[in-house]
């Protein structure tokens, strides 16, 4: 395979500038329809979904939490919510986004959010620093991936988590295309009638068509560091969550009990575990969950899926 140049690079990262600044543009202008729009389009099933990637971060309790491209920050108060002496460090890059959701966290939640403007790709906080870092709807917009991917890893302490709620690649099919539909036709159409701002919205399709399939994911956090990665599908796969691991840190966070099945809450579709290649053993899947199987990243074609 042919190596980039140093000059291919160098277009690449200024290519990445201007994507970058172009995504904050954007995102100010529709800042103030955002979370209207978010509830709307989903029917108010992302409130669910942030909640379930809050409730797999597990930060240590009295630690800190990095929720990265914070936007409005509803998944920074989702934290908030189920950890309750956990402090948590909004990061974002649009300040509008970050201004839109102050509202929400006036008041006692003032003392453990704190908004930061900031960038994925060169956080401004210490090695190990934090304690779980999630990001809802964000990683899609961040160019190059894998720097945002390694910068989080960089800052976790040995153990924790970096959650990723994100769509599923709009390349499958799902509910026999209808969902693919209401992704390429519907959803530009409606965010036009309400912002106003029709690119804002093709963006939205077009990234999503673009983002890759829950493995390859699993694929680029292995190769950025992490240790172990899994991923649950959530309403058909059109949302998943995937978690990826710090090596290190106390045994005994189970795969089974961040996917939600230990508590007896089933999760939506088959959850998958991607052991990394550090020298971190893997945790044991439990037993009693025939949801969760292994398959190893060497062989990514072979999934439960393809049983
Ligand atoms: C779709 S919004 C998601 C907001 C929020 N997490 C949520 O759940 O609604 C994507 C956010 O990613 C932010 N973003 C894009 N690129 C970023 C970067 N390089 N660093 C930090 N935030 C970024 C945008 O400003 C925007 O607020």
């Amino acid at each position: 395979m042919q190596r980039p140049s140093p000059l291919d690079h160098k277009e690449q990262s200024q290519r990445d500038q201007i994507h970058g600044r172009q995504v904050a543009a954007m995102f100010g202008r529709i800042a103030r329809w955002y979370d209207f729009l978010n509830h709307a389009l989903s029917l108010g099933l992302d409130i669910y979904w942030r909640w379930r990637l809050a409730r797999v971060a597990l930060p240590r309790p009295g630690g800190v939490a990095l929720d990265l491209a914070a936007g409005t920050m509803d998944v920074s108060v989702a934290l908030t919510r189920q950890y309750p002496d956990v402090r948590v460090l909004a990061v974002d890059y649009t300040l509008p986004m970050l201004a839109q959701g102050k509202g929400k966290i006036a008041g006692a939640l003032s003392e453990r959010i704190l908004p930061v403007q900031g960038d994925g790709r060169n956080l401004p906080l210490p090695d190990e620093s934090v304690d779980a870092a999630t990001i809802a709807f964000g990683i899609r917009n961040i160019r190059p991936r894998m720097a945002a991917h390694r910068e989080v890893l960089r800052c976790l302490k040995p153990g924790g988590r970096f959650c990723i709620l994100e769509f599923g690649t709009g390349r499958r099919k799902v509910w026999g295309g209808l969902y693919n539909f209401y992704l390429n036709s519907v959803l530009p159409a409606f965010g036009r009638l309400v912002s106003g701002d029709r690119a804002a919205y093709r963006y939205l399709a077009e990234t999503i068509r673009e983002f890759p399939d829950e493995r390859q994911l699993a694929r680029e956090l292995v190769d950025a560091g992490y240790a172990r990665v899994f991923h649950v599908a959530m309403l058909s796969g059109i949302v998943y969550l995937h978690v990826a691991e710090k090596a290190g840190g106390m045994p005994g966070k189970g795969f089974g009990e961040a996917a939600g099945e230990t508590s007896g809450e089933a999760a939506d579709e088959a959850s998958q575990v991607v052991v990394g290649n550090s020298a971190a053993a893997p945790a044991e899947p439990d037993g009693s969950d025939e949801l969760l199987r292994c398959f190893t990243p060497q062989d990514p074609g072979k999934g439960p899926e393809d049983e």
